[in-house]
C-alpha cells in the first residue's frame, strides 16, 4: 500500500523511518518502562501504518479537489482516517492478521490507541495538541493519559527529520518538496490555487525549512521532552537504566501490574536521587541553593544540536540564494 502511488516521500521508507525513530525514543528515554507490552506494540504498529496508502497529496488537496476520500470522511482528517481504515482492513486478512491472538479486550484497547495516535498525526491538530499538553504540564500534579503521551511522541517522530543529521534532513526535505511540487503541478492542471510549498517555481526552500524548524519542530520537541520528564520522573531509576535485564528485574520486583503506577524498588530509587542531586550540585557550582531543593528528572536532548546546525545551514543557503 505504501508503494501504490510511488510517492517520493510518503512511502514505505518514511514509515520505516518513523517506526525506527519511535523505537529509538521508547528505548533511549526509558519510555517503554512506563508502558505495557500492548501499548508498546500499539505504538510501533501505529508508526508503521501512520501514512499507509498515502496518495502523495495533502488533506487540503483532497478537500479542494473533492476526492472520493474527502467525500467519505467529510473533509476531516481525510488521509489519516484512510491510513487507519485501510491498514485495519489489511489486518483482517487471515494471512496478514498479526492481531489474531489478542483477546477481544486487548484488540479493542490496541485499536483505540492506534486510532487516537494516527488521527493525531494530522498537522491541523498540531497547535491544539501542543497547547493542550503544555497546559496540562503546568498543573501541580499532571496526569498525562497514555494515548495523549504516545500521540505526541508519534507526532514528533513524524516531523523529526529536521532533528537529525544534515544529510538525512536534507534528503528527506528534497523528497518531500518533490512530492509537494508534483501536487502543485496537479493543482495548476486542475485550475486550483497552489497549496503552500507546492509551486515549484515560487517556493523559497531554505526559508520554508527555517520556518518549519522554528515554529513547528523546535516547540514540539520541547513540549515532548517536558512531558517525558514529567511522566518518567516517578520511574526514573528504571527509565534511566537502559540495561534491559536490570530493568526487567526492577519491574518484576514490583507487585503492581499496572505500568501506570509502577512500584520502584527502594534502593534503586535512592541511588537515582543521589545521582541526580549530585548532578544538580555540580551544574550549579558557585551559586547558593537550599539543600532541600527538589531536583528535576532530565532526559538527554541530542536533537537540539542537530536542529541548530540544520537551521544554520539553511540560513547560509538562504543568504546565498538571495
Ligand atoms: P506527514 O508525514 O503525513 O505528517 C507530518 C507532516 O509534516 C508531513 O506529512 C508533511 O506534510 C509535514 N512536513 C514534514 N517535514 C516537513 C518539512 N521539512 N517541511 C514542511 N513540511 C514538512
Ligand atoms: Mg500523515
Ligand atoms: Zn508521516
Amino acid at each position: 500500500g505504501y508503494c501504490r502511488f510511488r510517492n517520493p516521500y510518503h512511502n514505505n521508507l518514511h514509515a520505516a523511518d518513523v517506526a525506527q525513530t519511535v523505537h529509538h525514543v521508547l528505548c533511549q528515554t526509558g519510555l517503554m518502562h512506563w508502558l505495557t507490552d500492548l501499548e508498546i506494540f500499539a505504538t510501533l504498529v501505529a508508526a508503521l501504518i501512520h501514512d499507509y496508502e498515502h496518495t502523495g497529496t495533502t488533506n487540503n488537496f483532497h478537500v479542494m479537489s473533492g476526492s472520493d476520500t474527502a467525500m467519505l470522511y467529510n473533509d476531516r482528517a481525510v488521509l489519516e482516517n484512510h491510513h487507519i481504515s485501510a491498514a485495519f482492513r489489511v489486518l483482517k486478512d487471515d494471512d496478514c492478521n498479526i492481531l489474531q491472538n489478542l483477546s477481544r479486550d486487548e484488540y479493542r484497547e490496541l485499536r483505540t490507541l492506534i486510532i487516537d495516535m494516527v488521527l493525531a498525526t494530522d498537522m491541523s491538530f498540531h497547535f491544539q495538541q501542543l497547547k493542550n499538553m503544555k497546559n496540562l504540564l503546568t498543573l501541580a500534579e499532571p496526569n498525562v493519559e497514555k494515548s495523549k503521551a504516545l500521540s505526541l511522541v508519534l507526532h514528533c517522530c513524524d516531523i523529526s527529520h529536521p532533528a537529525k543529521k544534515w544529510d538525512l534532513h536534507h534528503k528527506w526535505t528534497m523528497l518531500l518538496l518533490e512530492e509537494f511540487f508534483r501536487q502543485g503541478d496537479l493543482e495548476r492542471d486542475l485550475g486550483l490555487p497552489f497549496s503552500p510549498l507546492c509551486d515549484r517555481n515560487n517556493t523559497l526552500v531554505a526559508e520554508s525549512q527555517i520556518g518549519f524548524i522554528e515554529f513547528i519542530v523546535e516547540p514540539s520537541m520541547a513540549v515532548c521532552a517536558d512531558m517525558l520528564e514529567v511522566i518518567l520522573a516517578p520511574i526514573a531509576p528504571i527509565a534511566n537504566n537502559n540495561n534491559n535485564s536490570l530493568s526487567s528485574k526492577a519491574i518484576s520486583s514490583s507487585t503492581n501490574d499496572d505500568a501506570n503506577t509502577l512500584n520502584v524498588p527502594e534502593e534503586a530509587s535512592c541511588e537515582a536521587i543521589v545521582c541526580e542531586a549530585a548532578e544538580e550540585k555540580s551544574s550549579s557550582a558557585g551559586t547558593e541553593k537550599p539543600t532541600s531543593m527538589p531536583t528535576r528528572f532530565k532526559i538527554k536532548k541530542p536533537w537540539i544540536t542537530c536542529l541548530a546546525e540544520n537551521k544554520k545551514i539553511w540560513k547560509e543557503q538562504a543568504v546565498k540564494g538571495e
